[in-house]
Parts: C-alpha cells; sequence; structure tokens
C-alpha cells in the first residue's frame, strides 16, 4: 500500500491498513450505509487542514489565520445549497447524532414533544431511542409503518399529531425502503403548528441526484450525514429555511461543538463536486436499479421483504420464513465474504441482539461498478447460504467466486500497486 512514511514510523497501524484494504477490496460490502469515497476525498481527508483551529463561522473565526480555511468552508457551504436547494446550510456537524442533537438543542426546550419514526420500523437510535441522551431530555411519541401498504402510517401520524401537539414532526431512517411523502407530512405539521425535520442520512446521495423526492424544499429544518450514499467523508450536515438559521448554527457552535474538523469539511466539499457532475445522477440510479435487482431474486427465492418492497438503495428481509436469525446470517455472510447487518424487523419478536432481519444495500457495490447482472448472482448467494447454513463446503466454494467477481471490480488500484 502506498503510505510510505506511514510504513516507516507506525507499522502496527500501517499494516492493519493494509488488511482493511484488502477486506474492502476482496469482500462485498453490503452494510446500506456505506460506501467508498473516491481518491480526491482521501486525499483532502488526509490535508493538513487537520492542523488548524477555526472555532465559529466563515468571517467570524475566534483565531487568526483562516483566510483559507474561510474559502474552503463556504465553498461547501456554497455547494451543499446548490445541491439541494437549501437557503441556510452548516457543514461543521461532525456526524449525523451530533447534527440531530443540534437541531433539538436548537428547537426544543426540556421536555417538549417530538413525534418520530419507531426504530423497529426503520427509525434511527437518535430520533429518541429510549437509550440515548435525547429521550431522557424530550418526550420522544413513536409512529409506525402500516403492515398492509408497507408505507409509513400517515394517518397515524395525523392522529399521534393532534392527540399530542409535538414542537417537531420527524421523518428519516436507517432502515426503511419506500419513498416518502413529506408533502403529507407537512400538511399534518401545518395543522398543528410543529416544526418539520428530515434525517436524510441514508438517501442524500439518492436526494441530490434528483431520484427520490426532496424535504430540503418543503420541510423547515433537513439533517444528514455525507458518508453514506452521498458519498463522502465521515460527517454531518444541518440544511434550513432562514429564520432557524441562527438558532441551528448556535447550536453547533458554541452549544454542543467546539473547534471544526475543517479536513473533513474540505472532503466534504469535494464529495458535493463530484454528486453535482452528471456522472453522479447515473450512480444514484444504478444504485436503485441494483436495489430492485435484489429484491427480484430475493422475492423469487421466497425471502419476506419487508415494506413490500424498495425505492431505494436498501431492502430489510425478514428471515424467520428461512428459520435463521439475523446474527447468525450476519455471522455466515461474513465468514463467505458478505458484509451486511443483523436488524430489527417491524415490531420485531427477538432481541435486537439476535433480531429476526438483515439490512443489506447497494451503494457501495454500485460504486465498484456491479451493475443487475452481478446483483442477482450475489442475491442467489445469499439465498443459498442461507439455506444451507450448515454446508461449509458450499460457503467455501461461494467465498473463491467472491474473490474471482471482486477481482473484476479494482478498488483504490492506486493504493495497492505493490511497495
Ligand atoms: C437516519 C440516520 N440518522 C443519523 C445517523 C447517525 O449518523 P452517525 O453514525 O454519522 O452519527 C444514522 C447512522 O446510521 C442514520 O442512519
Amino acid at each position: 500500500m502506498h503510505y510510505t512514511n506511514l510504513q516507516n514510523s507506525d507499522p502496527d497501524i500501517y499494516n492493519f491498513l493494509k488488511k482493511e484494504l484488502q477486506r474492502q477490496q476482496e469482500n462485498l460490502e453490503m452494510i446500506p450505509s456505506e460506501n467508498f469515497v473516491s481518491i480526491a476525498v482521501l486525499e483532502a481527508l488526509g490535508s493538513i487542514t487537520t492542523n488548524k483551529y477555526s472555532e465559529g463561522y466563515p468571517g467570524k473565526r475566534y483565531y487568526g489565520g483562516n483566510q483559507y480555511i474561510d474559502e474552503i468552508e463556504n465553498i461547501a457551504i456554497e455547494r451543499a445549497k446548490k445541491l439541494f436547494n437549501a437557503d441556510h446550510v452548516n457543514v461543521q456537524p461532525l456526524s449525523g447524532a451530533p447534527a440531530n442533537l443540534a437541531v433539538y438543542t436548537a428547537l426544543l426546550d426540556i421536555g417538549d414533544t417530538v413525534l418520530g419514526m419507531d426504530l423497529s420500523h426503520g427509525g434511527h437510535l437518535t430520533h429518541g431511542h429510549p437509550v440515548t441522551l435525547p429521550a431522557k431530555i424530550y418526550n420522544f411519541i413513536r409512529y409506525k409503518t402500516n403492515p398492509e401498504t408497507g408505507l409509513i402510517n400517515y394517518d397515524e401520524i395525523e392522529k399521534l399529531a393532534k392527540e399530542h401537539k409535538p414542537k417537531i414532526i420527524l421523518v428519516g431512517f436507517s432502515s426503511y425502503s419506500r419513498e416518502i411523502d413529506y408533502q403529507k407530512i407537512k400538511q399534518i405539521a401545518d395543522e398543528v403548528g410543529a416544526i418539520t425535520m428530515a434525517d436524510i442520512a441514508h438517501i442524500a446521495g439518492l436526494i441530490a441526484a434528483g431520484h427520490l423526492n426532496n424535504p430540503v424544499e418543503i420541510f423547515d429544518v433537513v439533517t444528514t450525514t455525507t458518508h453514506k450514499t452521498l458519498r463522502g467523508p465521515r460527517g454531518g450536515m444541518i440544511m434550513c429555511r432562514e429564520e432557524y438559521a441562527d438558532k441551528i448554527d448556535k447550536a453547533v457552535f458554541p452549544h454542543l461543538q467546539g473547534g471544526p474538523h475543517e479536513n473533513i469539511i474540505a472532503a466534504k466539499a469535494v464529495a458535493f463536486k463530484e454528486a453535482m457532475d452528471p456522472s453522479f445522477k447515473e450512480y444514484a440510479g444504478q444504485i436503485l436499479k441494483n436495489a430492485k435487482a435484489l429484491e427480484k431474486v430475493f422475492r423469487e427465492r421466497g425471502f419476506t421483504i419487508c415494506f413490500h418492497q424498495t425505492d431505494n438503495h436498501l431492502l430489510l428481509l425478514d428471515l424467520r420464513s428461512k428459520n435463521i436469525d439475523g446474527k447468525t446470517a450476519q455471522e455466515i455472510l461474513d465468514k463467505t465474504g458478505i458484509t451486511v447487518n443483523k436488524n430489527v424487523i417491524p415490531d420485531d419478536p427477538a432481541s435486537p441482539m439476535r433480531p429476526s432481519g438483515i439490512r443489506l444495500g447497494t451503494p457501495a457495490l454500485t460504486t465498484r461498478g456491479m451493475k443487475e447482472a452481478e446483483m442477482e448472482q450475489i442475491a442467489n448467494w445469499i439465498a443459498d447460504i442461507l439455506e444451507n447454513p450448515e454446508d461449509e463446503s458450499l460457503h467455501m466454494k461461494i467465498n473463491q467466486e467472491i474473490k474471482s467477481l471482486t477481482s473484476h471490480f479494482p478498488l483504490y488500484p492506486e493504493l495497492s500497486s505493490e511497495e
């Protein structure tokens, strides 16, 4: 691997980076929240901007020497505004969880009510799960999906909104596979005087590419991560209407964070530029086609698809009909070279540590250049493995086939040419 200085100064870390590179190259990465950034994004991440303190915002810093950092942060902000059609953008949140916490801090008082999606129906921990700090500070009420339609239960949102009068209605998910009707939620919020908040962490790239509905144009506040379908560095971002800008900025800094990570902000700017390129629209379209190709095979092979189908980059499979739990499935697939994650299914009767489902997605494999034909092959491998969990010789055979497949879709060849 081409990290000569690191190799000399810290062989321990170097060796594990090399192993991790090989793992990423030889396995099929199907965790829907993961992706492979470009070399340009990696270079910005590893750049000298990591040396700089820049507490505050462009033009209003608490430290000197920020003339170039200001330019970089402004470029990131302007590109994000253009990409999502946003009024105001804060690119400083360190990640998705701090971005959500900043919105709660900015817009809620202690004890205020938030209406958000139930975790087992696709919602996220940071939307008020009892194990998190916000759940101790605010009052979270949860809505679910409708088992008949597989869609968010908009009638339930309306009923709960009228009953509880939430300050924020929050929509967003990490394992829900359907499109969202933001207009409908906005109407409900307007009826009860609630602020609308969307967390588009998973689908930001698909929205930026114009393939999914864009809540930024409809909602008051939108949070996202930048490292999932958007294919940027690990980080967060908040977009909002101008009227909330001051409160949101103050919540990020100084209420919750200190100096922003300007190397990550530089890398965000690079990723946003990439996302504006026409090739990104094509990439995001292929993510969707690939998810549909997986869905088709899983349906044919008798798997239960939660929420009935996928409209985005991910699938949540209910494995109960295959008599295997999500934890065992994840472990067997991992050994075979396919990385997925165990996941609860709606109202899962099993425990979160051994849930009934797995979640899998296509953003990373699509970045490698894989298309529908490869997806069909991979879905069949997954089905073969999960239907024959004890057959180790089958697993070994598939593992060899996976190594052969991945060798045809090189990942970071510039990094791995021999020293
Ligand atoms: C919908 C959603 N929001 C927030 C987060 C938290 O993001 P992070 O892990 O960057 O803090 C995630 C992460 O998976 C997510 O899926």
